[in-house]
């Protein structure tokens, strides 16, 4: 009988606490193994005891639809420099290991996008841990999966904002800018541009200028259409190529506040009125789409299946319609952006849809 771990590692997003239920219901269900969820991701693992919640099939019977996950993340303290209470850094590596060694783990399930991926894989490296990987990320920008776990709920949010927005657009004859989410990469924006009939949609992967947005406003309005929807992707810079970002009172700094700039820029060259809508973390919050489920699903069985068949440095990816597994080295190195040849791309100018360059 096995005793594996599971965390989650980095930002929230819907689907979570389903990889969390499947993976009981395999590892519990058919297995009999002993699953322990892990708290706040390797945090849990320094800490002196370990902090943990051993899972069993009643504990995750209400998760498949919950939103966040019940094990808590941070995505705050690479562990190889850890910020101290008392200001220093430290590595705490070598923690993380021993707390693996003292819960008696055969093996960790790390649910996490690029950054905590990476982190998981060079701590399972050091200390000869057998990790298994699935992807989550609500930027959709890991390489070698077609589905990462949260974009798709991400994206039917900001579908959803844009057809309420579409109305309150035309009711007031205004131009709406919708921020989105994606970190450097446009794949919310373009997909829920596309999906939400936007009329502008701003990616970090191409350049732009402010008169071709006023222009496809101006050819809107003398087409009689008196208001335009506009969406904008968080990376996207400044026209001169400059990061916009915003920095709170603990001196975080975050990507945002784009959405404002071209509102200040589109009135500054056109007489439209225009209003902007900051989505934030309600993409990474609520129900998740059925889709999210269902990847969420078959990730958790096929991790637990990887365990059982002693396959290691792997993580469960979506490929042509099935789950594969791929070395989570070449998953963490494919970044993927907005592929500028590619069909969203394609289609969104098929459709006429301005792209700013
Ligand atoms: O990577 C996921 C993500 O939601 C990005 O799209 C966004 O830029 C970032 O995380 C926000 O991070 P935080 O929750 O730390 O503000």
């Amino acid at each position: 009988q096995k005793r594996i771990g599971i965390l989650t590692s980095g930002g929230d997003c819907a689907g979570l606490n389903a990889v969390i239920r499947a993976v009981v219901c395999r590892a519990v269900g058919t297995y009999d193994w002993k699953v322990l969820g892990i708290r706040q991701a390797t945090q849990g693992l320094m800490s002196d005891p370990p902090q943990f919640i051993p899972l069993d099939l009643d504990k995750v019977d209400n998760l498949l639809t919950a939103g966040g996950t019940v094990l808590g993340t941070t995505n705050k303290g690479d562990p190889f420099a850890f910020p101290m209470s008392d200001g220093t850094v430290r590595d705490r590596s070598e923690d993380i290991i021993a707390g693996y060694h003292q819960l008696g783990l055969d093996a960790i399930i790390g649910i996490g996008g690029d950054g905590s991926l990476a982190i998981l894989r060079k701590l399972a490296q050091q200390g000869n841990l057998n990790l298994v990987a699935i992807p989550k990320t609500i930027d959709n920008d890991l390489g070698s999966t077609e589905h990462s776990i949260g974009f798709d709920t991400a994206v039917n949010i900001a579908t959803e904002a844009l057809d309420r927005l579409h109305f309150t657009a035309a009711s007031h004859s205004r131009v709406m800018i919708l921020e989105v989410m994606g970190r450097d990469a446009g794949h919310i924006a373009i997909s829920a541009g596309i999906a939400g009939g936007a009329d502008v949609i701003l990616i970090p992967e191409i350049p732009y200028q402010i008169a071709n947005v006023c222009q496809k406003i101006y050819d809107r309005q003398s087409q009689g259409k008196n208001y335009s929807l506009i969406v904008v992707s968080e990376a996207v810079r400044t026209e001169e190529g400059e990061p916009v970002m915003s920095t709170n009172r603990l001196g975080q700094c975050r990507l945002g506040g784009i959405g404002q700039y071209l509102s200040d820029k589109i009135c500054a060259c056109s007489n439209a009125e225009t209003r902007v809508t900051v989505l934030g973390h309600i993409q990474r919050g609520g129900t998740p789409s059925p889709l999210d489920r269902l990847t969420a699903s078959a990730f958790g069985v096929a991790a637990v299946d990887l365990i059982a068949e002693g396959k290691y440095d792997r993580m469960v990816s979506w490929q042509n319609r099935q789950v594969v597994d791929v070395p989570i080295a070449e998953a963490i190195a494919q970044y993927r952006a907005v592929d500028l040849n590619g069909t969203l791309v394609k289609t969104a100018r098929g459709l006429g849809i301005c792209l700013g360059d």
